[in-house]
């Protein structure tokens, strides 16, 4: 049995803290799913740690359900959280609704996520409407980067804060079921989160959120163009990855692998024929 959204916010009344992680394939989040982990983050970030792109802003519908679909097809028991690219929900509540139905009756994901707060209120009322779970992302919403200016700390100023926290309460008041709170001052994301009933998760927002999110490259060391500040490493993978890639490509240049173990035999009297002809 999945998880399900009032489970989710029961954690957050019971005090109990809510993990959340980042898969974009089917053997890592069969991993992730089997650890007990009850919420898998399809996250458009799929754009930058798997796909190569600069930043999560040309990620399209059809990427992101082609990895949706993967992680759904892994997993039993987490919620999956199929997470809306750029440009996918802005342009009206129509298509709002639309792209969000595919990511539900398509790749078969439980709900969607979407960035901003205020300014996409009406479009997340109309999404939980029609039945589909939202959860909301402000503070740093990588796809506002431009606008930003980069990957920049956010509510820092009083002025700040408070469109932060007006955006948290929006999002609560149009019926999301939690709210990421990305790279904003750890004291306001302890603010937020005592103010709104809904739970927060929280990317380099501090301990006081009612549970974390990583992006699970950062998290096993298997991205190395850059290690954000608010990941913690607890594996190197890219280190592993490259040492059994090297002694690979040693063995085989060197003609040590395969050995008979990794190699399939023939009945003599056949090969006897083969060679005869
Ligand atoms: O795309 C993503 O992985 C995200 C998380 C960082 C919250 O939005």
């Amino acid at each position: 049995m999945r998880i399900t959204i009032n489970q989710i916010r029961e954690m957050k009344e019971k005090g109990e803290k809510i993990t959340m992680l980042t898969a974009y394939d089917y053997s890592t989040a069969k991993i992730v799913d089997q650890v007990g982990v009850p919420l898998i983050l399809v996250g458009d970030s799929l754009g930058m740690v798997m796909l190569g792109y600069e930043s999560t802003i040309p990620v399209t519908m059809e990427e992101m359900l082609h990895h949706t679909k993967a992680v759904v097809r892994g997993t039993e028991q987490a919620l999956v959280v199929g997470d809306m690219p750029f440009m996918t929900y802005h342009v009206s509540v129509e298509q709002c609704l639309q792209n969000a139905a595919r990511f539900i009756q398509e790749a078969g994901c439980q709900t969607i996520k979407l960035e901003g707060g205020v300014t996409v209120a009406d479009k997340v009322r109309r999404v939980v409407e029609c039945g589909i779970p939202v959860m909301g992302h402000i503070g740093l919403t990588p796809q506002s980067i431009h606008q930003f200016g980069g990957h920049r700390a956010q509510g820092k100023t009083p002025e700040a804060a408070i469109r932060i926290l007006e955006d948290a309460q929006a999002l609560e008041e149009a019926g999301v079921f939690a709210i990421v709170l990305e790279t904003v001052p750890a004291p306001l994301a302890a603010l937020i989160t005592e103010k709104v009933s809904v739970p927060t998760i929280g990317i380099g927002a501090g301990i006081g959120c009612d549970g974390q999110v990583q992006v699970i490259n950062d998290l096993l060391g298997s991205f190395t163009d850059f290690v954000p500040r608010h990941a913690k490493q607890y594996a190197k993978l890219a280190d592993i990855i490259r040492d059994a890639v090297s002694e690979y490509h040693e063995e085989v240049k060197a003609g040590t692998f395969p050995t008979k173990k990794h190699s399939l035999s023939m009945d003599e009297s056949v090969l006897a024929e083969l060679k005869a002809r």
